[in-house]
C-alpha cells in the first residue's frame, strides 16, 4: 500500500473510492473562487459528477469538463486521460486523482496559459520531488482550508487540503498563503 493509500485509505476504513472519486464539498470550490480571480475559460480536467463545475459556473465562467470516468455528468465528457491531452486552456481548476497529483502539477502548467489551480492535501508542500518542482515553478497562492475535509461523509476526516495556484500571467516568485473562512 502507498503512502497515500494510507492516508486516504484511513479516511474510509481502508477502502479506497474507486478510480480515486472523492467529490469535492461546495464550499472547499467557493473557498477558492471567492479569493482567485480567474479570466476566461476554465477546464474541470477531472470533473467527476461535475459538483465542481457546476459551483464554478455559478461565478459566470466558461467551464469545459471532461474525465477519464463516465460518472452521468450531462455537461462533462468521459473518456479523457488529462494526461494524454495537449489542448491549451486559459485556465485549468480541478482536485485531481491524489495518485497522480505530481502529473497533474506538470501537465497543468504545460496545459494552463493562465492559471492552474489544484485542491492538494496540504503536506504535498514538503517532498523532494514536490519541493523541487514549487522551486522551479513557485505557486502564487495557497489558498488553505482550515479544516480537515470530509470527502465521504465519514464524520471522522484526517487530512488537511488547500488550493495550490500558479499564474503564469505574472512573474512573481514569492508564494501568498490565503486563509479561508474556518468551518465551523
Ligand atoms: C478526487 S476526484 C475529483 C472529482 C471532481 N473534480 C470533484 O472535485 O468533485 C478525481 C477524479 O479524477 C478522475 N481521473 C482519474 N484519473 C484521471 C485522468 N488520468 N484524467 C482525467 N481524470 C482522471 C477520476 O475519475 C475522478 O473523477
Amino acid at each position: 500500500m502507498s503512502e497515500q493509500q494510507k492516508l486516504v485509505g484511513r479516511e474510509v476504513e481502508g477502502m479506497r473510492q474507486k478510480d480515486d472519486f472523492y467529490p469535492t464539498p461546495e464550499y472547499i470550490t467557493r473557498a477558492l473562487m471567492d479569493r482567485v480571480c480567474f479570466a476566461g475559460t476554465i477546464w474541470e480536467c477531472a470533473c467527476g459528477d461535475g459538483r465542481m463545475s457546476e459551483v464554478i459556473k455559478q461565478y459566470g465562467h466558461h467551464v469545459v469538463s471532461t474525465d477519464l470516468v463516465d460518472r452521468c455528468y450531462n455537461d462533462g465528457t468521459s473518456g479523457v486521460d488529462f494526461l494524454l491531452e495537449n489542448t491549451k486552456m486559459p485556465n485549468i481548476v480541478t482536485n485531481p486523482p491524489f495518485n497522480l497529483a505530481y502529473e497533474f502539477i506538470e501537465q497543468g502548467l504545460r496545459l494552463a496559459d493562465r492559471k492552474l489551480a489544484l485542491l492538494l492535501p496540504i503536506r504535498y508542500l514538503t517532498g523532494k520531488k514536490r519541493v523541487e518542482l514549487y522551486k522551479k515553478y513557485p505557486p502564487r497562492f495557497i489558498v488553505v482550508i482550515p479544516n480537515k475535509v470530509d470527502f465521504v461523509g465519514t464524520g471522522n476526516p484526517v487530512m488537511e487540503f488547500a488550493w495550490f495556484v500558479w499564474d503564469k500571467t505574472e512573474n512573481k516568485k514569492e508564494t501568498k498563503i490565503i486563509w479561508s473562512e474556518y468551518k465551523s
